[in-house]
């Protein structure tokens, strides 16, 4: 087997101890609960930052068991959607008081989509990214239809000459969840202004992976997820993020009680509260949003752009390892293995996307062999690569593993 991970030499191999050596965000990855696997699905769900349970078992036990209703006021937990849309806030380029957490993001579409429709009422069409993750084109679908629009789906590539006066809204994937492709943030927002449109991101495959700059892009409003590159644990809650220029006129679809101006005033008439605070609904979700709050530390003193770097670094090195040790290479005539994902730096995002005929096979025994990537039906390998505890060796292994369980599998 050429280059395999267990016979003869591997300058590779090599490489990767050196480049672990020198990375700045080696000592990251002690922050983890982490085993002796190699974990490629933080760009699904994030791993475990090992003080967590801790903090979790503190706030189970004391705040909820000993303070109980106090700690809405002594722990914060009213405040706390604020509060750590705030410590999101530096990760995705935006000053506070313009993200609130809560609300999965599928809910946060649907809040974003309408309330943008209605900053555009003489408008007729909202226009989606036809490569969607797809619960943001079921939402937007429904939004299309309670507000009396109409769909129009397009492609990222394709969306400026899509775009004209009917359009309100433009609904866009940052970076594509299939491929790992990473759109124009900055051009498209722009081409959405230049139509007069509103320009609503979803952040779940970018956020915590790479720098997004939403204020100083001009992007009107985003969501994203925290259970990914944010390691919020399985089912945190979403954010919402609403530029403060728009933050007056947004117009919450699902205006709860916890976005009143005023919510123990118990008034039947609504009135919004001022800022991000309108974004909000019911009743957050406390357990996992205070621990989504702890799991945030591991963010303490690290610099996204250095995040980036390391992701970039290390999809390059894991595709070269693939290209060096699989039969065949990657992408050539001979090969089994097409990525998809661009090679460009400016088009990648910090996942590997390999199509494979025999994906699911080679996903199976990956796994069981301690590589954990996943699978995206019917022929995609998916590899995130999360820069906090993810190295050069880890990126080697996989590449090794993947062209033994290659050479194992015959080719359908
Ligand atoms: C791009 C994108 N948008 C939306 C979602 C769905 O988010 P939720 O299940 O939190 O509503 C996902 C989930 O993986 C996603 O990748």
């Amino acid at each position: 087997m050429a280059g395999g991970r267990d016979t003869g030499p591997r300058p590779l191999r090599t490489r990767a101890a050196a480049l672990d050596a020198a990375d700045g965000l080696r000592g990251a990855r002690a922050l983890f609960a982490l085993d002796d696997g190699v974990y490629l699905d933080g760009n699904s769900l994030g791993a475990l930052p090992a003080h967590v349970p801790a903090r979790v078992a503190d706030i189970v036990t004391r705040q909820w068991g000993e303070l109980r209703i106090r700690s809405w006021d002594e722990s914060g937990w009213w405040t706390a959607p604020e509060r750590i849309g705030d410590r999101i806030a530096p990760l995705v380029g935006a000053a506070p008081g313009q993200i609130v957490v809560g609300d999965s993001t599928s809910v946060n579409v649907f809040k974003a989509v309408v309330a943008a429709a209605r900053l555009r009422p003489d408008r007729t069409d909202i226009v989606v990214d036809a490569s969607t993750f797809p619960t943001d084109g079921y939402i937007a679908e429904s939004a299309a239809r309670m507000t009396g629009r109409r769909i129009v789906p397009v492609a990222p590539a394709e969306l400026s000459s899509a775009l004209g006066p009917d359009t309100a809204v433009v609904l866009l994937n940052h970076v594509d969840y299939r491929t790992g492709r990473l759109h124009d943030l900055p051009s498209l927002t722009a081409d959405v202004h230049a139509a007069g449109a509103v320009a609503v991101w979803d952040l779940c495959h970018s956020a915590g992976a790479l720098p997004v700059g939403l204020d100083a892009h001009g992007v009107d409003l985003a969501v994203g997820c925290t259970y990914k590159y944010l390691n919020g644990g399985p089912g945190s809650p979403a954010y919402l993020y609403v530029a403060e220029r728009h933050q007056a006129a947004f117009d919450s679809p699902l205006p709860g009680w916890h976005s009143h101006a005023d919510p123990f005033a118990m008034d039947h008439a609504y009135a919004p509260a001022d800022g991000a605070t309108r974004g909000r609904v019911g009743t957050p979700e406390i357990l996992s949003t205070l621990a989504l709050e702890a799991a945030l530390e591991v963010w303490d003193g690290v610099s996204i752009d250095s995040v980036r770097a390391k992701s970039l670094a290390l999809t390059d090195f894991f595709l070269e390892c693939v290209a060096a040790y699989v039969p065949g290479g990657l992408d050539g005539p001979d090969s089994r293995l097409t990525s998809t994902t661009p090679v460009a730096h400016a088009e990648r995002g910090s996942q590997i996307a390999l199509r494979c005929a025999e994906a699911p096979a080679v996903m199976k025994e990956l796994v069981a062999r301690g590589v954990v990537g996943d699978l995206r039906r019917p022929d995609v390998l998916r590899f995130g690569f999360t820069p906090l505890y993810v190295g050069f060796a880890d990126a080697e292994r996989a590449a090794a593993t993947l062209a033994e369980v290659l050479a194992e599998i015959t080719p359908v």
